[in-house]
């Protein structure tokens, strides 16, 4: 359905003929570079919210899977809003962060209850819906209402720091990423950022020689320190999975995902051996969050 979409509406890019303009050399680059994402396939504005949301600290491969089985699934806010927690939680079981997968459930009841089951255009009122950020709120503007807004993820906010070769400030880098859309433009450029953040100015080993805006770069050739470290939008080192409370958590939601276990099992699920004391701790998290539900000695999902 999303494929034939995008063939139905020619989405491939045609290259303004200006040359010499940042612009036009990020869009040419493009044309022939750029990632066919199911995403981009559609301008359904829930489907872009699913995928925005699933994208927010989460890697583009992994994303894939879920995107196409919730797409199928919940096709629109009404099907999702009617969905039962536990089932969204379980389909959501292994991408991470399931707090997304709450948050974006309860923003589904608050599109149908408030919005007559479609996302709204305005800003406010997207931040407004639980889970969606200024990063969320205007990846929905761009990418499914062509509004002309800058979207500043971690790969844009990098480039953007190395553009300017200093670190910027959030409302810098927004004044930046809105400035630089070109008018009318908007879903291509942002997608043309992310991609080149992606393919070419990484965050480790950026190739500025293959870089089709390097004239445009005050960073590119120079020795200072990488200006991304710390500027806006660019998202920090995460801590080791291996170990951590997030890794606990996520194997007694998996765990879950297969049925109610009772407390006494959970340190067991969780790997946690006798650590009952760090087990409750998470549990209760987990409840507080909404993410399981306790009934008696029994845990469930959501
Ligand atoms: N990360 C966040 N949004 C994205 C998009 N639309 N395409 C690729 N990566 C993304």
């Amino acid at each position: 359905m999303i494929r034939a979409e995008r063939d139905k509406r020619g989405e491939r890019c045609t290259v303004p003929d200006a040359h010499g303009s940042r612009h036009a050399d990020l869009l040419q680059w493009w044309a022939t570079e750029r990632r066919d994402l199911p995403w981009r396939c559609t301008r359904d504005p829930w489907l872009v919210l699913v995928s925005e949301v699933m994208l927010q600290q989460t890697q583009v491969d992994r994303v894939l899977p879920y995107f196409e089985l919730f797409a199928e699934r919940w096709p629109t806010p009404g099907h999702f809003a009617q969905a039962e927690l536990s089932d969204v939680l379980a389909a959501w079981q292994g991408l991470g962060y399931p707090r997304r997968a709450r948050n974006l459930w309860h923003a589904a009841k608050v599109i149908s209850s408030d919005h007559g089951g479609e996302l709204p255009v305005d800003l406010d009122s997207l931040l407004g819906l639980p889970g969606v950020g200024p990063y969320t709120a205007r990846a929905v503007q761009a990418f499914a209402f062509g509004i002309d807004a800058g979207v500043v993820d971690t790969n844009v906010g990098r480039i953007l720091a190395r553009w300017t070769g200093r670190r910027l400030s959030g409302a810098e880098a927004q004044q930046l990423a809105d400035e630089l859309v070109p008018p009318g433009e908007s879903w291509r450029w942002n997608q043309a950022m992310m991609d080149l953040g992606a393919r070419v100015c990484t965050k480790r080993d950026p190739s500025c020689g293959g870089c089709p805006v390097e004239q445009w770069c005050a960073w590119a050739g120079s020795d200072s320190p990488d200006p991304a470290d710390r500027s806006a939008g660019v998202s920090a080192r995460q801590a080791p999975f291996e170990g951590s409370d997030r890794q606990a958590r996520g194997r007694l939601l998996a765990a879950l995902s297969g049925g109610a276990i009772k407390r006494s099992q959970a340190a067991e699920a969780m790997r946690l051996g006798r650590d009952e004391t760090r087990a409750y701790r998470l549990i209760d998290g987990l409840i507080a969050e909404g993410l399981v539900t306790a009934d008696g000695d029994q845990l469930r999902l959501g």
